[in-house]
């Protein structure tokens, strides 16, 4: 019976642990998949306003500054990783493409396809090396 008792007890402490663990890693990736998330949402909204022919800056600064302000939480949220000098490098890229596109407001949507393409391919880059 007493043993009956102890393994009972052995049970339930494990499943509290292993809840706690499983919360404990949640909360690791919330930060980093919350920047993610919404890097992507703004990217779609980007691609939708040049699909429908809107490229004036009122339509595109929005998302391109939300995203060059969402740029500066890339090393908070994903640090460390087993490369951080060349997060940092991909990170730094993804901001110098927002830099330009911001400083210099795309005139139609033709400079605004090649202003998002750079912005993409700086998503990619990092994808490449750090995305599993
Ligand atoms: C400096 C690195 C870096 C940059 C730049 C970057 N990402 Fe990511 N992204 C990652 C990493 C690392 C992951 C994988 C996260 C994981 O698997 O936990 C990821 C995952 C994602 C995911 C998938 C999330 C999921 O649930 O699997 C999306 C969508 C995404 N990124 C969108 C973007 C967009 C859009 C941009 C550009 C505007 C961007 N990322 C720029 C590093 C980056």
């Amino acid at each position: 019976m007493r043993s009956l008792i102890v393994g009972v007890i052995g049970l339930l402490v494990g499943a509290l642990l292993t809840l706690s663990a499983i919360n404990a890693l949640r909360q690791g990736t919330a930060y980093p998949n919350g920047v993610m998330a919404v890097m992507s949402a703004q990217m779609k909204s980007l691609d939708q306003s040049m699909r429908r022919n809107r490229c004036a800056a009122t339509d595109l600064m929005p998302a391109l500054q939300t995203l060059r302000h969402l740029g500066n939480d890339l090393e908070p949220a994903f640090l460390p990783t087993q490369d951080d000098e060349r997060f940092i490098a991909h990170a730094s890229e993804l901001r110098a493409a927002l830099d330009a596109a911001v400083s210099t407001p795309p005139a139609d949507c033709a400079a605004a396809r090649v202003a998002v393409d750079r912005v993409s391919g700086g998503c990619q880059a990092c994808h490449r090396d750090f995305k599993g």
